[in-house]
């Protein structure tokens, strides 16, 4: 079996070496990694170009949020290293994401390369309904949610990471054309490890995701392979291609 772009696989580890050794393991099966905050901030450069190097594609998952200048800017950097995807946080805000989007596809054209996607983080799947009663804010997180997304779509972003029970309202709001990216993937019967909202691979489609990115169900497992591959046949069991 041939590897599948829908699938990203989080690469959270503390040392390139660590995240290398996953890569080598996987060989052809795995085409999209993800390289979170740990990973970048212990590696930094290099880890992208060493995942270039092999021709796979990136999710840079920095979640960018500051002034509108300052992220703009730190993105047009970040589309220098050949990252595939990008996200900020959607609270920024509107001129935050436009400034982000137009500064990284003018950067992109410099560059003679496709502009990398640009995604927003909505509220973290992280709240709880007590930390939010403290945020003060008039809406449900779900409401919220469905805003922040029309909101980033809106902005001229791509799309927006979201949890698999958001994806199904988000992309009745947002129409067909936007990427939804879906963490907290487990397969039926497979350690949930620290998420709590799960679904499968197979239920995360089903509601409207575009990506599921799937770590330690992969990173952790015994037969590394054997698991991105049964991930991979169940999303590709379904017509949502
Ligand atoms: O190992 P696991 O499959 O739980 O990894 C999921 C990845 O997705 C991690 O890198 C985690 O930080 C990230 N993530 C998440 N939930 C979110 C946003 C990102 O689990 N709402």
């Amino acid at each position: 079996m041939t590897y599948d772009d829908r699938l990203i696989v989080a690469l959270d580890f503390p040392t390139q070496a660590a995240a290398e050794h996953i890569v080598e393991e996987l060989g052809e099966n795995v085409s999209y990694y993800k390289v979170g905050m740990e990973l970048y901030y212990a590696a930094g450069a290099p880890m992208l170009h060493y995942l270039k190097s092999k021709n796979k594609k990136v999710f840079l998952d920095l979640k960018l949020q500051d002034i509108p200048n300052t992220v703009a800017h730190s993105l047009a950097v970040l589309t220098e290293l050949g990252a595939d995807m990008m996200n900020v946080h959607a609270v920024g805000g509107r001129k935050m994401m436009e400034e982000a989007v137009k500064t990284v596809h003018a950067k992109a054209q410099e560059l003679g390369r496709p502009a990398p996607k640009l995604i927003a983080v909505t509220i973290l799947t992280s709240m709880d309904e007590g930390q939010w009663r403290d945020l003060h804010y008039s809406k449900s997180i779900s409401e919220e949610v469905v805003e922040l997304a029309k909101l980033a779509k809106a902005s001229g972003m791509d799309g927006v990471v979201a949890s698999p029970q958001e994806a199904g309202a988000i992309r009745k709001a947002c129409g067909d054309d936007f990427l939804i990216v879906t963490p907290g993937v487990r397969s039926a019967g497979s350690a949930i490890n620290d998420q709590s909202r799960v679904a499968t691979p197979l239920g995360a489609f089903k509601n409207g995701s575009t990506h599921i990115v799937v770590g330690r169900p992969i990173t952790q497992a015994e037969n590394k392979i054997a698991a991105a591959h049964s991930i991979v046949a169940e999303i590709r069991g379904i017509a949502h291609e």
